[in-house]
């Protein structure tokens, strides 16, 4: 041994509906990468963070998990290489949690980034703010004049009031200040703003620090939006090892070049905008998609020269056709020598190609549910056997009885 730490892979996945292609790309590939690589991988369904959004409605909760479990299977994750698991079923994850709730501030979890942006992209405030950003402008003028100082950099002065009397408002709103019509004339969900003005979810992070350190990880492949997250854990392992001595590694996240998979109309492919081809998705469900896929918008007749850098079908032709092959499309195309339907047909049938093995495997385990339970629930208890040895060492060097 060269004295080179082993590698402890963490990573986590809410059950909230089926995979889709982006998340192929942007996660489970990583995982698969990973798995052929030494170390050791705790994968597990974050079903407890899925109730920090979506506690009021439980009744499809198991069918999520269960879901997830087969969407992840099938892709090939192999459970004799990960520890695959529930998180639930791991009840130390919780009483780190608990213990780490002892030593955060508040104030890390109110100004985390990701908590403000799943607020506002949970309530749509995003266009709120730029309303109230407008509304407020106005008043910049009156407040400059009423201030009767000389300003150096007025126009970046008069950004930072407008910005931080919208963010005022925003504030207000989620205090309950704001009341009266306004709220319903901007169709804010206010059931929402109060479903989700909980201790539950201010402590998102907190759990996900649990989730990593429970099992010392010091890799999490995440996405970008998941960088505050982890750096917040770094800060707790810090704090709870200045605390009660060195106990916890800094965990660094695992970021890879993910290319932004596009949906069926062009945008980044994401249930919300109803432009997903699932990895469940039957190959007449993938065929009649790409069909109907957004193209090059100039090109009207197959006579017409195409655009292949501004088509979405083209995009998708980069992820899922050989690169010899792309580069005749992509010819082709621009000469007019290939029609988009028969490119379309491409793309399906390679596409399809991509999602037979994994439509396999997902049959096998629909049919053998009880094996695919045994998988997640022999996982969990592997990853309890590393956990509470984790918590025994906690525990004794927080003084708490044995
Ligand atoms: N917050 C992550 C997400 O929304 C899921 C998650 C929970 C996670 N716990 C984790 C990811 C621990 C990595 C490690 O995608
Ligand atoms: Fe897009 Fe293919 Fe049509 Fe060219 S031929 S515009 S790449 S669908």
């Amino acid at each position: 041994m060269e004295g080179k730490k082993e590698r402890i892979v963490v990573s986590g996945m809410r059950p909230t509906g089926k995979l889709h292609l982006g998340h192929y790309f942007g996660v489970i590939k990583n995982w698969l990468n990973l798995q052929e690589e030494g170390g050791k991988r705790f994968i597990f369904v974050a079903d407890w963070h899925a109730l920090t959004t979506s506690y009021t409605n439980t009744e499809k909760l198991k069918e999520n998990i269960e879901n997830l479990m087969l969407d992840w299977l099938a892709c090939g994750l192999d459970p004799d290489k990960n520890t695959l698991f529930i998180q639930s079923l791991v009840k130390e994850h919780a009483e780190l949690y608990l213990l780490f709730g002892m030593i955060t501030p508040k104030s890390w979890l109110e100004l985390n980034p990701t908590y403000k942006d799943l607020k506002y992209n949970l309530l749509k405030l995003h266009e709120l703010k730029e309303t109230f950003r407008q509304k407020v402008e106005r008043l910049i003028p009156l407040i400059l004049e009423g201030l009767e100082v000389k300003i150096e950099d007025k126009e970046g002065f008069e950004e930072v009031l407008k910005e931080q009397l919208a963010e005022a408002l925003i504030q207000a709103l989620f205090e309950g200040k704001i009341e009266g019509d306004l709220l319903k004339r901007l169709n804010i969900d206010k059931k929402l703003l109060y479903q989700i003005d909980t201790y539950g979810f201010l402590g998102y992070p907190v759990l996900q620090a649990a989730d990593i350190l429970v099992y010392k990880g010091n890799t999490v492949p995440v996405g970008e939006d998941q960088l505050p997250h982890i750096e917040l854990t770094r800060e707790i392992a810090r704090r709870f090892n200045r605390l009660y001595g060195e106990t916890f590694p800094e965990p660094q996240p695992l970021l890879t070049e993910t290319p932004k998979v596009v949906g069926t109309d062009g945008r980044k492919m994401s249930k919300s905008y109803n432009n997903a081809i699932y990895l469940s998705d039957s190959a007449e469900e993938v065929e009649q998609k790409v069909r109907r896929m957004v193209t090059d918008p100039q090109r009207v007749r197959k006579t017409d020269p195409g655009r292949p850098e501004v088509c979405p079908v083209f995009t998708l032709h980069k992820l899922f056709t050989d690169p010899q092959e792309v580069r005749m499309i992509e010819e082709d195309c621009r000469e007019a020598r290939i029609g988009c339907v028969q490119c379309k047909k491409i793309l399906a049938a390679n596409i399809n190609a991509f999602l037979e093995p994994i439509r396999e495997r997902r049959n096998y385990y629909q049919s053998n549910k009880g094996e695919l339970w045994d998988i997640f629930r022999e996982g969990s208890k592997r990853a309890r056997e590393v956990a509470s040895q984790t918590l025994q060492e906690v525990r004794e060097k927080m003084n708490l009885p044995q």
